[in-house]
């Protein structure tokens, strides 16, 4: 088990440079810690109809969700059985078979092989009935949908939620008050998936990095608790009470709608939930929005955001062609398209994909190190224990 993320421990680095900048590095995360972990694959409403999908990548691994004809939620590795072309892309409908486009093998819904062009004359011998997609393991909390690629993964779901079902959001994404915005948002960030992870969980620099933007909290007033290996912020700085609003979004939002989140304390409910190891769910009072990490390579992370607000809230919204670094043509957002210094853009998410991608290219440096991290879960002590459960993570070998 991953250590306590007490306040009082001294932290420490726990991963070398290596790991951050270092391909065989990568390969030995998805083939371990990356092969047996829980991905976000879309939420329940998106699998309306039977036949509706969505594809994900976890770790090495394309899958694909989808409904079945009896209704239930299936994994699937998202791989023909006959030559393992990619079967299914981006999300849809399948209709009533998935049919591989390269020789047209045709799969129920179930994933049980019914159609092989040509048997009789190219495959005598083949029984079908023995052929079916390899599973993925699915499962379901507060409606989002989340697969594993082993199909029957060492730790349940239930054990990898920890105790998320006591800590977590009331938001509840499949609510029609709610509306998406304009489907995935995806970044393309050049540094590694541990880098925007460690960032993502570093209370010390919300005050100076951002201090235009969020401007705080300072790091004693600023907390991460873990349950299982995920982290849950929140922040003291009222009062010294656990709030996971914090003042910046309490500024914002507009109290009206707040109290229209099921379940949803006064004035609202905030925070960051650290889903080891990819997903990141950011409530607010105003919306709620899950992001996903997918290492492209050591250097280069994808990340993926969909966000829900209620309805007739989307024109609050920043449209997608406003955040700095989208590109019309791929509908990618990357930094060599800032049209602006990061600094000026008064949008703290870019002043983090900056800050992140100087940070990869430190790394580069042979004489790059660390003196000390910062004391406290406010500070930097959750880095070492994200870095515990990657280095725990990294010595399980999953079957498949
Ligand atoms: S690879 Fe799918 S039918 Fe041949
Ligand atoms: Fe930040």
């Amino acid at each position: 088990m991953p250590i306590a993320l007490s306040s009082s421990d001294t932290p420490e680095q726990k991963l070398p440079r290596e790991a951050y900048i270092s391909q065989d590095w990568l390969e030995q995360e998805r083939s371990s810690l990356f092969a047996n972990s829980w991905y976000f694959a879309g939420v329940v409403s998106d699998f309306a109809e039977v036949g509706d999908y969505r594809t994900v990548r976890g770790g090495n691994y394309p899958l694909v969700v989808l409904k079945d004809r009896d209704g239930d939620l299936r994994g699937f590795h998202n791989l023909c059985r006959h030559r393992g072309t990619e079967l299914l892309e981006g999300s849809g409908n399948a209709g009533k078979s998935i049919i591989c486009p390269y020789h047209f093998w045709t799969y129920n819904l179930d994933g049980q092989l019914r159609g092989v062009p040509k048997q009789a004359e190219c495959f005598p011998d083949l029984d079908k009935k023995s052929i079916q997609l390899r599973e993925a393991a699915i499962g379901i909390y507060n409606g989002l949908v989340f697969v594993n690629p082993q199909a029957k993964s060492k730790e349940s779901f239930e054990a990898w939620l920890a105790n998320l079902p006591e800590l977590g959001w009331p938001h509840d994404v499949n609510s029609p008050d709610l509306q998406e915005f304009d489907g995935d948002v995806v970044y393309e960030i050049k540094c590694n998936w541990k880098v925007l992870f460690e960032n993502a969980i570093d209370g010390y620099h919300l005050a100076y990095l951002h201090k235009n933007t969020l401007g705080g909290p300072l790091a004693d007033k600023n907390v991460w608790e873990a349950t299982g290996r995920h982290m849950i912020w929140y922040s003291t700085e009222r009062d010294g009470h656990k709030n996971r609003v914090p003042e910046y979004v309490e500024r914002q939002a507009d109290s009206s709608w707040t109290t229209k989140i099921k379940g949803a304390e006064e004035p609202g409910y905030g925070g960051v939930y650290m889903l080891f190891p990819c997903t990141i769910v950011t409530p607010s009072p105003w919306s709620i929005t899950i992001s996903s990490l997918e290492p492209v390579d050591a250097n280069t992370t994808l990340m993926r955001a969909r966000s829900w607000s209620p309805k007739g809230w989307l024109s609050y919204r920043e449209k997608v062609e406003d955040i700095p670094g989208y590109d019309k043509e791929s509908g990618i957002i990357k930094s060599s398209n800032w049209t602006m210094p990061p600094l000026e853009t008064g949008d703290f998410q870019t002043e983090d994909i900056w800050i992140c991608e100087k940070m990869q290219r430190s790394l580069q440096s042979p004489s790059y190190s660390i003196s000390a991290l910062a004391h406290g879960a406010g500070g930097e002590a959750p880095l070492t224990f994200f870095q515990q459960c990657v280095v725990e993570a990294l010595q399980e070998k999953p079957e498949q």
